[in-house]
């Protein structure tokens, strides 16, 4: 048996002011990623061959953005906001190939899980024509309620369009549907205007299909998964859920969180097993985390890749382009950037470390600055494995510090120091016996002189 294809259409059309935003909605972000995207993610682990993405009038920055998410969506778009089943039948042209299986998503219910769609997709395969998925709000105001009759689902009602006994029903749509694509457009086709609000719902292709004589089912998810948002205080929820299910899928797959509810992910942050997460973490865009590292509290990790069993903080900041090797350290208020700290080197205290290679196993000093900058252009410095790096030393980039290499405390090193040699950058240190005393003997004089005169 062939697997049956899937066309995912995400309606992204309407627009809404409430985010008070320059941002059009669906491009705000979970997670580091735009809730649209979300949407796209989950519809293709539910195995989605096409996406069809429906923008709305001006919808040129999600057709942008897309490029990044779903490089190979169709857009179309609905120039006129008519209503759900008018924004599906934006994308007849895709519709019309003809795929087994069509699910309808909107682009702002962004935390819609996988499972869920996969199970509409299970009940088209059933032999249902529509599946709804529904769910059961605290309040169930201003949602479509499901109409169910002799155990059928027979049609969906608006709440704007509900009788008052209708009105008390709970169980809700959430949004998202299931059609079979063979009976798709001719579904679609049906749906009038006619209602309180004179839009083309797509609800109303369950009253059509019961109509029809087609299987109509409701399949249930939790609350959560299909929350709408309608402005940033629901985004802010959004986000708190699905780092509340991220957190624990870290734990599940084997990481040590000390403190799960301080811990911040981002959508595409790879994490190992027996990693150990202390409280108080940033994971920004991009982290690879491998087994057995350590992330002590506070540090703010983006672009990073940790290697197995190296340890980042308290207090680092890891920037794009960090790399650690196996065992490496980077410490306490320590900054790495667009550079590779190698196999067991430490980098353990107030030190920056950038456009860099640190050596394995080399020690690097407390208050180390690589001067990669000059205010123009960024320069290299190669710090070769087992170098030493006294304290408070400035490399001053282009540079090469040879493997073996030892450079004295507070220098300042301008010139290659070679493999295995010694290297002071500093002025050498003048001690006048006695001399200590004698200037404070004369400053004391001075100071009292100057009381004497005052008054
Ligand atoms: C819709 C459902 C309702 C359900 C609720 C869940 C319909 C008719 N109603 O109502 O049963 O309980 O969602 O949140 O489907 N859109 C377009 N073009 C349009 C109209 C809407 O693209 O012309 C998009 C919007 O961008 C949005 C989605 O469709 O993503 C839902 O539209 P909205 O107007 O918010 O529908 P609700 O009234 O919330
Ligand atoms: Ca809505």
């Amino acid at each position: 048996m062939t697997p049956r294809t899937c066309l995912s259409i995400i309606l992204a059309a309407g627009e809404g002011t409430r985010m008070k935003s320059a941002t059009p909605k669906v491009l705000h972000q979970i997670a580091g990623l735009p809730m649209v995207a979300h949407v796209a993610k989950s519809a293709d682990k539910a195995g989605t061959d096409a996406v069809a993405l429906v923008v709305g009038h001006g919808g040129d920055t999600v057709r942008k953005a897309a490029e990044a998410f779903a490089p190979k969506a169709d857009v179309f778009v609905q120039s006129e906001r008519l209503g759900t089943a008018h924004a599906v039948l934006a994308a007849r042209p895709a519709i019309a190939r003809g795929h087994d299986d069509i699910l309808v998503m909107f682009g702002d219910t962004p935390l819609v899980e996988p499972d869920s769609l996969a199970l509409a997709r299970q009940k088209l395969a059933e032999g249902a024509a529509v599946v709804v998925i529904g769910f059961r709000p605290p309040n169930p105001a201003g949602y479509g309620r499901l109409i169910e009759k002799d155990g059928r689902l027979v049609a969906i009602r608006e709440d704007k369009d509900c009788t008052d006994e209708e009105r008390k029903i709970g169980f809700c749509n959430a949004g998202l549907m299931a059609i079979a694509g063979k009976d798709a457009l001719k579904l679609l086709d049906q749906v009038g205007n006619s209602n309180a609000k004179g839009e083309f719902y797509l609800t109303d292709i369950v009253e059509i299909a019961d109509k029809d004589g087609l299987q109509v089912v409701a399949s249930e998810a939790s609350f959560e998964s299909v929350l709408g948002i309608n402005n940033r205080a629901e985004l802010a929820e959004a986000e708190a859920i699905w780092q509340k299910r991220r957190r624990r899928q870290a734990m599940l797959d084997g990481a040590t969180l000390i403190a799960p509810e301080t811990v911040y992910f981002s959508h595409d942050t790879d994490i190992g097993a027996d990693v150990l997460v202390e409280p108080n973490v940033w994971f920004g865009p991009d982290v690879k985390v491998a087994d057995g590292a350590v992330i002590h509290a506070f540090s703010h990790l983006e672009g990073a890749a940790v290697g197995p069993r190296a340890e980042v903080g308290p207090y680092a900041r890891l920037r794009p382009g960090a790399e650690l090797h196996e065992k490496a350290k980077v410490g306490n208020f320590c900054e790495v950037k667009k550079a590779t700290v190698e196999k067991g080197a430490k980098v353990n205290h107030l030190t920056y470390i950038g456009d860099a290679r640190v050596g394995a196993g080399a020690n690097i000093g407390a208050g180390t600055i690589t001067c990669n900058y000059d205010g123009y252009s960024k320069f290299f410095t190669d710090i070769g494995e087992g170098a030493f790096i006294g304290s408070n030393s400035s490399l001053v980039a282009p540079i090469v510090i040879g493997a073996g290499a030892y450079v004295a405390s507070g220098s300042v090193i301008t010139e290659e120091v070679p493999g295995d040699a010694l290297a002071f950058g500093r002025a050498r240190q003048k001690t006048l016996a006695g001399k200590g005393k004698e200037l404070r003997e004369r400053f004391a004089a001075a100071a009292a002189a100057k009381k004497a005169n005052a008054k």
